[in-house]
């Protein structure tokens, strides 16, 4: 096992996704089912409108730009430049607005904002368990009391299939040493250690979703149009 990642990795690592993005055939389009759920759930839970809601990790902006066209206050923050880029383009390619930020996923740069809901699909889990705890507290720190957080992360059941291949760095945190992924950390959670990182939230919702790989060759996750096993949750912050 190596040693955790420190400062000078983090920036290399935002390196990584830098070049992820640099290839725009691979950069996912269509929103997950899950999060517009939960924001409709989100519109039962507050009758305030707009909902302020921030889109923690955006990525190109498929969440930032759903969230605006239904009518919200959008808050979106990546540590990708290009990724920022991405989603300013396609926001106003829309015609819609949202406030944008680069900023790493353990520092919310929306600093008097607070938030009704927070999404963040895909992205907790690429980094130490350290800083996945920041994060999770940053987003707390910036909710609104009784405000709802929505995210997924990796399961330890993804562990038998490709995601849990690569350089353990600490406990349950791989870097795949190559794929489109190259460099990348994953840390994967079971039900007891997301608990514990969810102990100063009352937990709504966590649920395992769980695929069974059978077919792992190493090019298939570019292609692979089935998910990895993963934890998703919704949690609100007790008022
Ligand atoms: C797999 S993508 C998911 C993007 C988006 N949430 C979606 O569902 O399309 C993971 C995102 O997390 C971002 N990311 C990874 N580590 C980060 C960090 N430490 N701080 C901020 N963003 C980070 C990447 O730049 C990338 O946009």
């Amino acid at each position: 096992m190596g040693k955790p990642v420190s400062i000078t990795a983090e920036v290399m690592l935002m390196d990584k996704w830098e070049n992820y993005f640099a290839d725009e055939g691979d950069i996912a389009r269509i929103p997950q089912i899950e999060v517009c759920e939960f924001v409709t759930n989100l519109e039962k839970h507050f009758s305030e409108r707009p909902l302020r809601i921030w889109d923690l990790c955006c990525g190109a902006g498929r969440h930032t730009v759903e969230l605006a066209r239904v009518g919200h206050e959008v808050y979106a923050s990546d540590g990708s430049s290009k990724a920022i880029d991405l989603t300013r383009r396609w926001v106003q390619r829309a015609g819609l607005t949202a406030t944008t930020s680069i900023a790493d996923m353990t520092a919310c740069p929306f600093k008097d904002i607070s938030f009704h809901g927070v999404v963040s699909w895909d992205s907790l889990c690429h980094n130490t368990i350290d800083n996945i705890k920041k994060a999770v507290e940053e987003v707390r720190r910036h909710m609104a009391p009784n405000g709802l957080f929505m995210a997924n992360v990796m399961s330890v059941s993804s562990m038998t299939g490709h995601h849990g291949a690569g350089r353990e760095i600490e406990p349950y945190t791989f870097v795949h040493n190559d794929g489109h992924e190259a460099g990348i950390p994953h840390h994967f959670f079971d039900e007891d250690r997301l608990r514990n990182m969810l102990e100063a939230w009352e937990i709504v919702v966590m649920a395992e979703q769980v695929v069974s790989y059978k077919d792992t060759s190493k090019d298939t996750p570019r292609i692979n149009p089935f998910s990895y096993s993963f934890w998703g949750f919704v949690v609100r912050r007790l008022a």
